[in-house]
């Protein structure tokens, strides 16, 4: 059953400053054992904060929502070299489960990122969205119990994405992404959705009716997810 809970923010700064405050909060109480992550231009000013953190997370378990399958860790454009410059190399953590999108055995790899989760629970979980309506890369179509799997990317994502990659760069097609299960088994998700980009995919979650079109409204199946937007 969904209860959605909106906040609305005046910008980038002030959405990281509020989902690092969740975070902090949820330290402080004892109950953050394990965080899901997520990438995109969205969650810089949440690792922005969280840098600027004295707080200890040195007990904390971190998962990745999704990587590129056929990047490399030191490729510029993995996810896990974003992680690394944003957050990873300045912030200690207990553990961090990636996705290896160069693994040899891609449908190992997902079961055994699955089975990592299901060991360790998500206490909080962080979202952007696509323009698309995708969450982490659970493109539209995806089913409500779909898990850790290998995902092909739409045109539109190739497309959207394409922006943080060289000319003469091949933009990856295919993805590991943890999947709508994995997501809804978080104890608590905050998706943070910022500018007119991401307008249709906030209208869709707030009509508040689950349409397989549009990942994202699968959210309304969990009881605890807070959505940080400047749309207004
Ligand atoms: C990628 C990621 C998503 C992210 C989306 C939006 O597709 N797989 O997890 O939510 O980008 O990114 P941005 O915040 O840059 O708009």
């Amino acid at each position: 059953m969904s209860k959605l809970q909106r906040i609305f923010v005046a910008n980038q700064a002030a959405a990281g400053e509020f989902v690092f405050s969740c975070i902090a909060k949820s330290k402080d109480a004892g109950q953050l054992q394990s965080i899901g992550l997520a990438t995109g231009s969205t969650m810089l000013s949440v690792y922005d904060c969280w840098r600027n953190s004295t707080l200890d997370f040195s007990q904390v378990v971190t998962f990745n929502l999704d990587e590129y399958v056929g990047l490399a860790a030191n490729n510029a454009n993995s996810y896990a070299y974003f992680m690394h410059q944003q957050l990873f190399d300045t912030i200690s953590f207990k553990k961090h489960f990636l996705l290896d999108g160069m693994a040899s055995n891609l449908a190992q790899t997902c079961a055994d990122y699955e089975a990592a989760l299901c060991e360790h629970g998500l206490d909080i979980q962080l979202l952007g969205v696509g323009e698309n309506g995708h969450i982490a890369f659970n493109e539209p179509g995806i089913s409500s119990d779909s898990v850790t799997h290998l995902e092909d990317l739409t045109e539109s994502t190739m497309a959207v994405n394409s922006r943080f990659f060289a000319a003469d760069e091949t933009i990856p097609c295919q993805a590991l992404t943890m999947g709508i299960a994995s997501i809804l088994s978080a104890k608590h998700i905050i998706i943070v959705i910022l500018g007119e980009k991401k307008r249709a995919a906030l209208e869709k979650l707030m009509a508040g009716v689950v349409d397989e079109a549009w990942p994202v409204t699968y959210l309304l199946q969990h009881p605890h997810v807070t959505v940080v937007t400047d749309l207004v």
